[in-house]
């Protein structure tokens, strides 16, 4: 049997053909690739600007300082999420404040609710593993307490609540494309999304050092600048990316009918939400157990994520408070492999590997 990895990306020659077109070309930064990827990615997102920028991290890093967070500030965000959504609040020097998770594993606006203070200013709903957060209770806290909120749409690439596309519910948004990412550009790189002009344009500013022409510099940014050989592939990926969420919709449907009857839960999507299955997470007793089973079997398997970020070291300083939900998860959740690029007969190698280590 051969092994079956976590997520396969695609590779084929039309890729190729648009890497090879861009050396050609000669224009390497922010040239037309990259604007016609960010024209591109705004239409299909439903919004209208798009700043392309070198990672998810740096596209969030630049929503909050173009929010104009500065220090003592504090920002909902979910502990139950990757690390970089929590760095990149305190690398916008503001205060990370850490949500307990709902039955979906997304930030639960009634534990939200309670974190309020007057110091608060903002909320970033992650959509974790392609399911939307409850967009529902975040836009009720938004308009209650008056807040903006930046979408974490890191993993949710064409995920949807109410039909319409995530990234077009917050005051902005941040996309990664890193290579496991339903869409990605063949290694790092991000996009921060708005319909907000002076978002967008501040955005712009901070990716190229702060300047608004060759010498002038308004504002300290960083070179946080994105490439037109990426920007090729990312174009080529983008037209593909709705029957890509297709396929790996399919798939999580077959698990769920071989892995049903078992001591597990298994993903579901919520009412109002499109899923696009970035991950496909299981909550499993003798998780540890399981996944060494799995793993003698060829089968990778990980855990997103086995440290919840209130409890690393990095935010110590915070104090955050015990979040029992997302620490029980942390504990439980597995990470099955599930892409795009997967075979009907690689799911069901898994699920049948799964059903053989419970009724062992
Ligand atoms: C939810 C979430 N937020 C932020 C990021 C950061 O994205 P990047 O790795 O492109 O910096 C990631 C990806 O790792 C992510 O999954």
């Amino acid at each position: 049997m051969s092994p079956i990895p976590l997520s396969r990306i695609p590779v084929d020659d039309e890729i190729k053909r648009a890497v090879l077109a861009a050396i050609d070309s000669r224009h390497y930064i922010l040239g037309p690739e990259c604007r016609a990827f960010e024209a591109e990615l705004a239409g299909y997102v439903g919004v209208r600007h798009a700043v392309l920028t070198s990672s998810g991290t740096a596209a969030l890093w630049m929503g909050f300082r173009a929010l104009g967070v500065k220090a003592g500030d504090e920002i909902l965000v979910p502990a139950h999420t990757a690390f970089p959504t929590v760095e990149a609040i305190c690398a916008a020097d503001a205060t990370p404040v850490f949500v307990d998770v709902d039955p979906w594993y997304t930030l639960d606006p009634v534990d939200a609710a309670t974190k309020i203070t007057p110091r608060t200013v903002g909320i970033v709903p992650v959509h974790l593993y392609g399911q939307p957060a409850d967009l529902a209770g975040v836009r009720d806290l938004v308009s209650r307490f008056g807040l903006w909120m930046v979408e974490d749409c890191c993993q949710a690439h064409g995920a949807a609540w109410d039909g319409r596309r995530v990234g077009s519910f917050g005051r902005a948004a941040a996309f990664s494309f890193y290579p496991s990412k339903n869409l990605t550009v063949m290694g790092d790189g991000g996009a921060l999304v708005t319909d907000d002009e002076e978002i967008a344009a501040r955005g712009r500013r901070f990716r190229d050092h702060g300047r608004t022409s060759k010498d002038l510099h308004v504002e300290l940014g960083f070179n946080l600048r994105f490439n037109e050989i990426q920007a090729a592939v990312g174009r080529v990926l983008l037209g593909r990316l709705d029957a890509m969420n297709e396929r790996r919709r399919a798939l999580a449907g077959r698990y769920a009918e071989r892995l049903a009857g078992l001591p597990i839960v298994l993903p579901a999507e919520r009412q109002r939400a499109r899923h696009v299955y970035h991950l496909y997470v299981v909550r499993a007793p003798r998780r540890a157990e399981l996944a060494r089973v799995l793993g003698e079997r060829g089968i990778q398997t990980g855990v997103h994520y086995p440290v919840p970020t209130h409890r690393q070291p990095a935010v110590e300083r915070f104090a955050p408070p015990p979040l029992p939900e997302t620490e029980r998860l942390a504990d439980e959740i597995l990470t099955l492999p599930l892409s795009a690029g997967h075979t009907d007969t690689e799911i069901d190698e898994v699920a049948g590997a799964v059903r053989a280590f419970f009724r062992a």
